[in-house]
Parts: structure tokens; sequence; C-alpha cells
């Protein structure tokens, strides 16, 4: 028997994550409900990494038209577990398309674990500090994403990256060896990855680096403000849910970039919500637009790293090709 010597272009990085998932690099792209739609999951696992599409709210429609545009790519999906709380329905329409993976974030997985697992397909949990890591193990997850405060979109302010992912590395070497780690709040470049491995992870969950993608569902006018913004330009808040009637559990803020609309309301909560009415319209017009002033770009301090819209594919390359030499892999 032959082995097939190393492709230079194609460094190896293996871990527990690229032989679960057969993958070429340990890298997961966030499910970033309304950008990572079926053309940027299809580009993520084309390239070789797992693509999972933005599920969101679960709005059926929208994300069986992500699930055919991303064709035989081989991609999964995201939910958002307390909207999953109020309509499961969204996890059948899911299930229905047979996703690679399925990710759970905010919100306790467990009521939903026994279906997930009886579908066969593996569940991956995002979890934002220790106790909710408690929940993904008794869930079974498959693997469980450490997300730091740094992250871009919603996330709890509590825990940074840095100390978060070792942490519960701990924590599963003890209590569940079999569950995989990734690292997610960020990572933006081979710099982030090697990190997150050094740190005891499997592999990474990319928000923001690959929000800012030619296959993101990005305006260009959300895209040039992300680049010319750098990592002291984000602040977590709750104006845009408050603005938009959601009803996120009050853990949950989300980071995005300074503009008009978070000086004048963020602070000013109580005022916002008893204005709702008036200013939602303009939020939502602009949101609809893709104005960077009248709504929000969601991104994380990992927009500092961030100075090019570039193919995902290229992206991904880029990472583990820099996170092998970092790790002497190349
Ligand atoms: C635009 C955007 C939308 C997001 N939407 C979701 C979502 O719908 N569900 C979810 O689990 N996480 C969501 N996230 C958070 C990501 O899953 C991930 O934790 C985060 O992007 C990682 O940090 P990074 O942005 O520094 O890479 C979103 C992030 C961004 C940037």
């Amino acid at each position: 028997v032959t082995s097939t010597p190393p492709d230079p272009r194609h460094p190896e990085i293996s871990t527990r994550l690229t032989a679960r998932f057969k993958l070429r690099y340990p890298i997961i792209n966030a499910p970033m409900a309304g950008a990572a739609g079926g053309r940027l999951a299809a580009a993520v696992s084309r390239a070789g990494a797992l693509g999972l599409i933005g599920g969101g709210y679960g709005d059926r429609a929208w994300i069986d038209a992500q699930f055919d545009q991303a064709g035989d790519a081989g991609v999964g999906c995201g939910l958002i577990t307390w909207a999953l709380e109020r309509s499961p329905e969204a996890l059948e329409a899911v299930l229905e398309r047979q996703p690679r993976a399925l990710l759970l974030s905010f919100g306790d997985p467990r009521p939903f674990a026994a279906r997930i697992a009886a579908a066969g397909v593996p569940l991956i949990c995002q979890v934002h500090n220790r106790a909710d890591a408690t929940l993904a193990i008794d869930a079974g997850a498959d693997v469980i994403v450490a997300q730091g405060s740094d992250a871009g979109g919603h996330g709890d302010l509590r825990r940074g990256t840095f100390t978060l992912v070792p942490e519960i590395a701990d924590l599963l070497a003890v209590r569940a060896p079999n569950t995989l780690l990734c690292a997610a709040g960020g990572v933006a470049d081979g710099r982030g990855l090697a990190a997150a491995i050094a740190l005891g992870a499997d592999g990474v969950l990319v928000g923001s680096r690959l929000w800012a993608t030619c296959e993101a569902a990005v305006s260009d006018a959300m895209h040039a403000a992300a680049i010319g913004a750098n990592g002291d330009g984000t602040l977590r808040t709750s104006v845009m849910d408050i603005v938009r009637g959601l009803d996120w559990p009050a853990r949950f803020t989300a980071r995005v970039l300074h503009n008009r609309f978070t000086q004048t309301w963020h602070g000013r909560e109580p005022d916002l919500r008893s204005r709702r009415e008036q200013v939602s319209r303009d939020w939502i017009d602009g949101w609809a637009a893709g104005d960077p002033e009248r709504a929000n770009t969601f991104v994380g301090e990992a927009v500092g790293l961030i100075d090019t819209i570039d193919p995902a594919a290229a992206i991904i390359e880029r990472m583990g090709a820099q996170a092998a030499s970092i790790l002497g892999r190349d």
C-alpha cells in the first residue's frame, strides 16, 4: 500500500472533529440567522469544512429554500432553542431535510435531544458558560461549542473564550470524553484556530470572519461598515431585540457595531420600549435596505481582524494553512 503524499496546498490539521465529520479543516461556520443561507453553508462544506444554515427563529419556508439552494453540498442547520420551545415544528422541518448536524443554541437542549438522536443527526450544542455545558452533556451532545463574549451576534457577556474553552475541555475530559469541543468567539484567522487547538478544542466555529464573505447574505454597506471598523467598534446590547419585539432571555445580548441607532438608544431601553411602535418601522426598513446606520451590523470583536471580503473557501484554506504552520504541521 502506498500512502498519498501530503498536499502542500492543504496542510493537514486532523483532529477528532475532522475525523468524525470527514472534513479537511476543523472549522464549522456559525449558523448566523439571516447571513448564513444555503449559499454560504454550501461553500463552506464544499471547501472541506462543515457548513451550517442559520435557521434562527425557525421560519420553515426560508429554511427549506436554503436547503434547496445548498443542494447536495451536505450542510447542517442551527436553531435558536428558546424559539424552538415555542414552535417545536421547526425541528421536524429541519430533520426532514436530513441535516449533516443540528446546532442548538441559547436555551436548554435536553427536551429536543432524544428526537434529534432518533433521527440519527449529530447534535451540536453552543454553550456560554460551564452550567450550560453540563446541560449539553446531559443532552448527550456530540459536539459542544464554547462561545466566549467577544463573539459576534447573540451571546452571554460573562465568559471569555480564552478561559471558557480550557475549562470546558477539562470538564469534558472527566464527564464526557467522547464529546468533541469547538471554540467560538474571536476566531478569525489561523492564529485563532491554532490557539483553540492549543486550549484543548477539536476545532472552531467561525461567525464574523465567514460573515465577511462573498457568499454571506449581507449587504455591501454592512460589509463596508465592518471593513471600516476595528475591534473597539462593537458593543453588546439588547436595543435591536427590543425594537424587533424579540423576546430574548435577559442573559443574552448581541454584539453589533456601534452606530447611530445604538448611540441613540443603548442605555435608554425603557424609553425605547415605550416608543417601540414609532421606532421599529425605521429599523425594519433600514434592515431591509441593509443600512448599517438605521439597523444593526451583527459582528464580533474579530471585526478588527477583517480587512477584505473574500470567498469562504479562500478564508478557510488560509486559516488552515496558517494554523498548520503555527502548530508545526505544515
Ligand atoms: C451575524 C451573526 C448572526 C448570528 N446568529 C446566530 C444564530 O442565529 N444562532 C446562533 O447559534 N449563533 C448565532 N451567532 C453567533 C455565532 O454562532 C458564534 O457564536 C459567533 O459568531 C462566534 O464569534 P465570532 O463572530 O467572533 O466568530 C451569530 C453571529 C453573527 C456574527
